[in-house]
C-alpha cells in the first residue's frame, strides 16, 4: 500500500493558509496534517521530537507547526526550524514527514521509499473540473477488505438493497431495477486487467435478455460501481486507518456536466452514496453505537431488507457485522463469490511478489487508473466481451450504457 498514492484528507479540511491542523490516521500512523503561510501541504507524525506532545494541539503559523508545549517548530518537510531552548540543535531534530499532492478535491500522500513515488493520481474524477465531481468519506470500523468485497460483490445488491435500490431519489427505478429483483443468481465472469479486475455480473430475464453491472476493481483499494439509472458515476475507495478500521470515500462525478445544485444538495444530504454525519465527525449518524437505527417495522413492511435504512448504511451495518478482520476460514463460498475470492488471490500475489523481489503491484501506473465501469443489456447468448472489445471502457469513450 505505500506504493500508491494514498487519499488522506478531504482538500475541504485544509482550507486555508495557517488553518488549524487536523488528525490523520492512515496505514496504522498516526499523522497531523497543515497547509503552511505558503499554501503548502504538510503531513507529519503527529508527536513532538522533544517530549512527545501532539502536534495536533501546535500553532500553525509562519510556515511551520510549533508545538503547544515547548514551542519546538516544523515546516512541511518535518525539519525542526526552531528550537527556541538550544537553537544549535534544531537542525538535527526531524519527525518523519510525508509528501502530498491535491487532485479531485482530496489530499493524497506517498508513503513508500522517495526513489519508488508513482505518477499523481490518474483515476478520472481526480482529473476533471470541481463542478463535476462530490467527493465525501465517513468512518467504518472494519479492515478495509471486508469494504472491498462488498463493492465488488453485484449479488448482494438483489438482497440488503433490494427494496430500496427503488427507493432512493437519486437512482430512481430502471429497468436495471427489474433484472436485479428478478434474478437473484446472477453469473459472473472475471477479467485481470493492469490494474486491478473487471467483474462481470449477468443478469437474466424471461425474454431472453441479459444486463450486464460491469464493476472494476482497482488496486489496492478502488472500486468503481456500475451507473444506475441517471445517477452519476461512482467511485469508492476503502483506505486502512490500521487493521480494524477505514476511511471510505465516495466520489460521485460526471465526465461531460457539472453536476446540478439540487444533486449537490441531496448528496450533502446523506443522498445517492453518502451519509451524514454525527456533527464534528465523520461517524455516520447511523453508526454501531445505535445499531444504524435498525427499524424492524420497515424491515417487515419490505421498505427495508435489514431494516437499515439507506444503500451505505446498510453496507457499513454488515461489513462492520462480520466484526473488525472476518474470520474467513469460517466462510462457505459459493459461484457468486468469485469475484470476492479473485480479488484476494490478485492481493496475495501482489503482496507476495512485492515481498519477494519489490515487484510494482497492479495499479500503481497512471495508465492502469484510467478506468470506467459500465453496465449493459444484450441478448443472453451475447458474448459481452465481443461487445465491449479492447478499451471501451477506458477514459474518452462514454461509459457502455446506462439503463
Ligand atoms: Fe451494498
Amino acid at each position: 500500500m505505500r506504493r500508491y498514492w494514498v487519499p488522506a484528507a478531504l482538500s475541504s479540511e485544509l482550507p486555508d493558509t495557517d488553518c488549524s491542523p487536523i488528525r490523520v490516521r492512515l496505514l496504522g500512523e498516526d499523522l497531523v496534517a497543515f497547509r503552511d503561510s505558503e499554501g503548502r501541504l504538510g503531513l507529519l507524525e503527529e508527536f513532538c521530537a522533544h517530549r512527545r506532545a501532539s502536534l495536533y494541539f501546535g500553532r500553525n503559523e509562519e510556515g511551520g507547526l510549533r508545538c503547544a508545549y515547548h514551542g519546538w517548530k516544523y515546516d512541511v518537510s518535518g525539519q525542526c526550524v526552531d528550537l527556541p531552548q538550544q537553537p544549535a540543535y534544531a537542525p538535527k531534530i526531524a519527525i518523519c514527514s510525508y509528501p502530498c499532492v491535491e487532485a479531485g478535491d482530496v489530499v493524497w500522500a506517498y508513503m513508500g521509499p522517495p526513489e519508488l513515488r508513482p505518477d499523481p493520481p490518474s483515476v478520472e474524477w481526480a482529473t476533471i473540473p470541481g463542478g463535476q465531481r462530490y467527493v465525501s468519506k465517513w468512518l467504518q470500523y472494519s479492515n478495509y477488505l471486508q469494504g472491498i468485497e462488498g463493492a465488488i460483490d453485484s449479488s448482494h445488491v438483489s438482497f440488503l438493497h433490494r427494496y430500496e435500490i427503488e427507493q432512493n431519489p437519486l437512482l430512481k427505478k430502471t429497468a436495471a431495477t427489474d433484472f436485479i429483483k428478478g434474478d437473484p443468481n446472477p453469473e459472473f465472469d472475471i477479467d485481470r486487467t493492469s490494474g486491478g479486475l473487471i467483474v462481470y455480473a449477468k443478469r437474466r430475464d424471461r425474454e431472453g435478455r441479459a444486463y450486464y453491472r460491469i464493476t472494476q476493481m482497482l488496486m489496492p483499494w478502488f472500486s468503481f460501481p456500475p451507473p444506475f439509472g441517471q445517477h452519476p458515476l461512482l467511485c469508492q475507495a476503502w483506505v486502512p486507518r490500521d487493521d480494524e478500521s477505514c476511511m471510505v470515500w465516495s466520489i460521485s462525478y460526471c465526465t461531460d456536466r457539472a453536476l446540478t445544485a439540487e444533486e449537490r444538495a441531496a448528496m450533502a444530504d446523506g443522498g445517492g452514496i453518502n451519509v451524514t454525519y454525527v456533527p464534528g465527525t465523520f461517524l455516520p449518524v447511523q453508526n454501531r453505537t445505535n445499531d444504524y437505527l435498525l427499524d424492524r417495522a420497515a424491515q417487515k413492511a419490505k421498505k427495508t431488507f435489514s431494516g437499515v435504512a439507506g444503500l451505505v448504511a446498510a453496507d457499513v451495518a454488515i461489513q462492520e457485522s462480520m466484526g473488525a478482520i472476518v474470520d474467513r476460514s469460517l466462510e462457505h463460498l459459493v459461484h457468486t463469490d468469485k469475484a470476492v475470492v479473485e480479488t484476494r488471490r490478485m492481493m496475495l500475489e501482489a503482496a507476495r511478489a512485492h515481498a519477494r523481489s519489490g515487484t510494482t503491484p497492479p495499479g500503481v501506473s497512471g495508465e492502469s487508473q484510467r478506468i470506467r465501469p459500465g453496465c449493459v443489456i444484450l441478448r443472453a447468448e451475447a458474448d459481452v466481451r465481443e461487445f465491449l472489445k479492447e478499451g471501451q471502457l477506458r477514459v474518452g469513450d462514454r461509459p457502455v450504457m446506462s439503463v
